[in-house]
């Protein structure tokens, strides 16, 4: 079960772009559409009540048809790449599941693409 949404607008949150609202279907007020450069950024700030392996939802959706590629960055190491592959549609959300390791308390968990063609869209993250 998932335990705890973070909104990709919603602060401690970080978008390097813009919080858009056009593409219907998102959750909360927004979503983040990053800067389409290399290592603009979508960062979520999770926490965790015990260290261990947790399983990451990340809902996107990509309206091409190029998978994205991001590097997945939790405190400050890349702890893995991304692909985050055309969803058909900028409406058509997908989530993606991500194991990743986690601290106690805070994480930041920093999906960073690898290309100029930026990062999807972002809606949010679940814990
Ligand atoms: C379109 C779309 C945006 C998206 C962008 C992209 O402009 O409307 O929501 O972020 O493409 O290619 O990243």
């Amino acid at each position: 079960p998932v335990g705890q949404r973070y909104e990709a607008e919603t602060a401690p949150a970080v978008c390097q772009g813009t919080i858009d609202s056009n593409h219907t279907g998102f959750t909360g007020s927004g979503f983040c559409n990053g800067n389409n450069a290399s290592g603009a950024y979508a960062q979520f700030t999770v926490s965790a009540s015990a260290a261990g392996s947790r399983t990451l939802g990340v809902r996107f959706a990509n309206g091409t048809t190029a998978a994205r590629a991001a590097n997945l960055i939790v405190n400050g190491s890349t702890v893995g790449t991304v692909s985050f592959e055309g969803t058909g549609a900028w409406t058509t959300w997908v989530t993606k599941n991500l194991s990743v390791s986690l601290n106690a308390g805070s994480n930041t968990v920093r999906l960073s693409p690898t290309s100029a063609t930026g990062l999807p869209n972002v809606d949010h993250l679940t814990v």
